[in-house]
């Protein structure tokens, strides 16, 4: 038996805790839009098409923010296909992912959906194949009241109230040589700026997220960041980060310790923005939207997934489609530790993606949706994760990986919130092998009671739901919580990820 120890003082605050971290993100790509969260025929959907029960567990989910249209799709979207009477819509090759559009959902139908789940829109614009004229005009329909062409198209449309989107994307993923009208830092860093300086024409105190290198691992990265904020500083108020983890080779002990690149990718893009600042003498500080991140298999993508030829690329295909596993959920557990962590820097995030695709929930056309093994901690994260995160301290034995070196086997981050006087521990055990007993020290929380303790855990680390046996794994209850004497004993079982709350 291996013990850890964990000090929580309510005194140590890290920052508040932004709800927009827990922001999701819906790609018209795959069966994320068309058979997830629209799927007209369907028993459940509603009297605008959209699955009763896909908004149902995405409020359970307690999304925030959603990102949307794109990712890769919106470098080659025009947003004015997705506008107006349907039969006019026109069917659009989809260059990104090989598949056809059909354009049956545009921002109109997506911002009548997000009233629906009570999510807020974040909105990407093209920067790929299109600039700043377009970026002003889907601004002008979306938020401007009335009296100008496209604010009235938008009234004529059956919209009359503006949606009033606060965070915009300046692009998406403009490092990726994959990205259509992929740039190199400085022509991007351009672009960018001009779009940014001319949307704040419109409305100066819109939220505008740059993008930041794709990954950690893409050669430009650093370089990259520098170059977009020395030229954008003053316009933007974002930078993006974007990391997916998956097992490489089957190495899991360094894919249970992700978080651990996470960190340092974060550390890293603080760094350099901190870095533009200094060296510009400005009072402004650039905040991290890490808009994409998530578990994926993108090594089998690659492999399998892509169709060839323009003769006949299908509507919604499946894919990305990821199983998730115990593992893979506590993989997101833990990267949600480590978006708490940065709380003070990481005032947005969106997990990717939502349905279908890499997601938390999925679904089977004129069937059931269910919920994926990674929907727990999120969910729960975001119901539990409120005021500020704490700065604890932890005492933890280590484990070797090949990617990571030596790793903490246990990692771990609090939260607490002054209105309801709860304080909640998200700890991981990311050692394979052995349970770990941990000592909470919360003695200086005062007068404290054991108010919930959920596990998430298998002993086949490799269980997963799915349409067969939606509810395979699940949270249960740990039992093993002891509170005496201002500390809390706690089993944390091997790869299993813990949510306790003290109140
Ligand atoms: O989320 C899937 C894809 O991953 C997005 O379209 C792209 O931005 C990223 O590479």
């Amino acid at each position: 038996m291996i013990s850890a120890h964990l000090t929580i003082d309510p005194h140590f605050v890290v920052g508040p805790i932004n709800r927009r971290l827990f922001g999701s993100f819906v790609e018209h790509l795959g069966r994320a839009v068309y058979e997830g969260i629209y799927e007209p025929g369907h028993a459940d959907a509603d009297e605008h098409g959209f699955r009763r029960d896909v908004i149902e567990l995405v409020r359970e989910l307690g999304v925030s923010t959603i990102r949307y249209p794109g990712g890769n799709f919106v470098s080659g979207y025009r947003w004015e296909d997705g506008v107006g009477p349907r039969a006019e819509r026109p069917r659009r090759l989809e260059l990104a992912w090989h598949s056809t559009e059909p354009n049956e959902i545009g921002l109109d139908e997506f911002a009548t959906w997000l009233d629906k789940v009570g999510s807020e829109m974040m909105y990407a614009v093209n920067l790929g194949t299109r600039g700043v004229e377009e970026a002003l005009d889907v601004l002008e329909y979306a938020n401007l009241n009335s009296g100008t062409a496209l604010s009235d198209l938008r009234i004529a449309h059956g919209t009359p109230q503006p949606y009033n989107i606060r965070m915009w994307c300046l692009g998406n993923e403009m490092d990726g040589p994959w990205q259509l009208g992929h740039s190199t830092a400085q022509s991007y860093a351009e672009l960018a700026s001009k779009t940014a300086r001319a949307m704040r024409q419109i409305d100066p105190d819109l939220e505008l997220v740059v993008c930041g290198s794709s990954s950690g691992q893409m050669p430009t990265f650093g370089a990259w960041e520098r170059t977009v904020l020395e030229e954008t500083y003053d316009a933007i108020d974002y930078i993006s980060c974007h990391a997916y983890y998956e097992p490489l080779s089957g190495d899991f002990k360094s894919f249970l310790a992700s978080a651990v690149d996470m960190d340092r990718f974060i550390d890293k893009v603080v760094a350099i923005a901190d870095g533009v600042k200094a060296v510009r003498g400005s009072d402004k500080t650039i905040n991290i939207s890490f808009d994409e991140w998530n578990v994926w298999y993108l090594s089998r993508y690659r492999e399998v997934d892509r169709v060839s030829g323009v003769d006949s690329w299908p509507v919604a295909p499946r894919i990305c489609e990821d199983t998730y596993s115990v593992a893979d959920a506590v993989v997101v557990g833990s990267l949600l530790i480590s978006l708490l962590r940065h709380a003070d820097r990481v005032t947005a995030a969106s997990l990717a993606q939502l349905v279908n695709v890499i997601a938390p929930i999925m679904t089977e056309p004129g069937g059931p949706a269910w919920r994926q093994t990674t929907f727990y901690p999120f969910a729960v994260t975001s119901r539990l994760a409120r005021g500020v995160t704490l700065d604890v301290t932890l005492d933890s034995p280590s484990y070797d990986t090949d990617r990571f070196g030596s790793v903490p086997v246990i990692d771990a981050v609090a939260t607490r919130d002054e209105a309801t006087g709860q304080t909640t521990v998200f700890v991981v055990n990311r050692g394979m092998e052995e349970e770990v007993t941990i000592d909470i020290d919360v003695r200086q929380l005062g007068s404290v009671a054991l108010q919930e303790v959920q596990s998430l855990h298998d002993d086949d680390i490799h269980a997963a739901n799915t349409l067969e046996h939606p509810d395979r794994v699940g949270l249960r209850g740990n039992q093993s919580a002891i509170l005496a004497d201002g500390m809390v004993t706690l089993q944390l079982p091997p790869v299993s990820w813990t949510a306790l709350t003290l109140g």
